[in-house]
């Protein structure tokens, strides 16, 4: 199957749900995470079990910046360094070798990003799309799809059901005849565009897509106005959506709330659309074994893939040969 990709940033909430003392559960790549911001407003994270007794830490407070068990008082630090053990009369040896699992987190362009793959000394930059601009208004909402995540990416990267799935909607008018899809890959970025036909007469660039690897992706939809998607990977068959529109047409305070809750409502009835092919498709993570046989339209898909593919490959390499390790899937 097609793996994840690795040493990269994935964004994995939006930065409005980690409020000041108040713990948050969240369920990421299938295991169970507490989130909490730290004295400094720093957001941090650890599994969200307590190493002593399994309780989880969500239940718990935030105390001088650590995260404290609501079972017996363990705290925990953002490092998931164990800080103090009142039963044990905090007694140094013990606490200081005490530890739970953290996370590599980062808050960047309003999300939270986490860090998966190998720790680092240093980290790279995230990066992000040059065509959101801090200053544009801004809405935001999700919905959670039964159906792993890169299912939904590859949704997003695929024209050419516009004009079958979306009949009623955004692909209202739009030829069902030929269409020609044009891919740039640049890195982690892929960006496409589709020729629609005659019906799409228009007095400006086309309208494109870009997928920034692993998981976001803008459409640039119409003038001043871009759809933004973050694709969460909760665990192999369930995946949270962030939408946020960002839009510079209507920029009145309240107004562009009220704008973007309205925009954002049709975004939803599209990917309702959407979600119906898209939670059917198996199996919910594609694999190479069982081949789809694609067609030049789904360039970008390709393109996807590719990348998928290569990556793995060369972590393989990588790789210790061991009698046990397991085995290359047949491309
Ligand atoms: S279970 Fe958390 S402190 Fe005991
Ligand atoms: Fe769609």
């Amino acid at each position: 199957m097609y793996e994840d990709l690795q040493d990269r940033w994935y964004v994995i909430a939006d930065a409005a749900e980690v409020r000041a003392g108040k713990p948050l559960p969240l369920r990421r790549f299938g295991e169970d995470l507490v989130l909490w911001r730290d004295g400094h407003g720093q957001v941090a994270a650890v599994l969200d079990r307590c190493p002593h007794r399994g309780v989880p830490l969500h239940n718990g407070r935030v105390r001088d910046g650590d995260i404290e068990c609501p079972f017996h008082g363990f705290r925990y630090d953002g490092r998931g360094q164990c800080t103090r053990m009142p039963c044990e009369g905090d007694e140094p040896g013990l606490v200081s070798r005490y530890r739970t699992r953290a996370f590599v987190l980062r808050e960047a362009h309003g999300w939270i990003w986490l860090w998966r793959g190998q720790p680092r000394e240093h980290y790279p930059e995230i990066a992000y799309f040059d065509e959101l601009r801090p200053g544009d208004a801004q809405h935001t909402t999700s919905v959670v799809w039964n159906t792993n995540y890169i299912r939904c990416i590859e949704n997003q990267l695929d024209f050419t059901h516009l004009p079958f799935v979306h009949g009623n909607t955004i692909g209202k008018g739009m030829s069902k005849g030929r269409m020609i899809v044009h891919t740039r890959i640049d890195g982690d970025r892929i960006r496409a565009w589709a020729d629609v036909g005659p019906n799409e007469a228009r007095d400006r660039e086309p309208a494109y897509l870009e997928l920034i690897a692993p998981n976001i992706w803008i459409l640039t939809f119409a003038k001043r106005m871009v759809n933004f998607l973050a694709f969460v990977p909760i665990d192999e068959t369930h995946t949270q959506l962030y939408l946020r529109l960002y839009q510079r047409v209507i920029t009145v305070p309240g107004l562009s709330w009220l704008f973007g809750w309205m925009m954002n409502l049709a975004n939803r009835v599209v990917l309702q659309q959407d979600r119906r092919v898209v939670e059917a498709s198996l199996p919910p993570r594609p694999t190479p074994d069982v081949r789809e046989m694609l067609v030049p339209t789904d360039a970008p898909v390709i393109a996807y893939r590719r990348m998928l593919t290569r990556e793995a490959k060369a972590r393989r390499r990588s790789l210790p040969l061991h009698a046990d390790a397991p085995r290359e899937p047949t491309p």
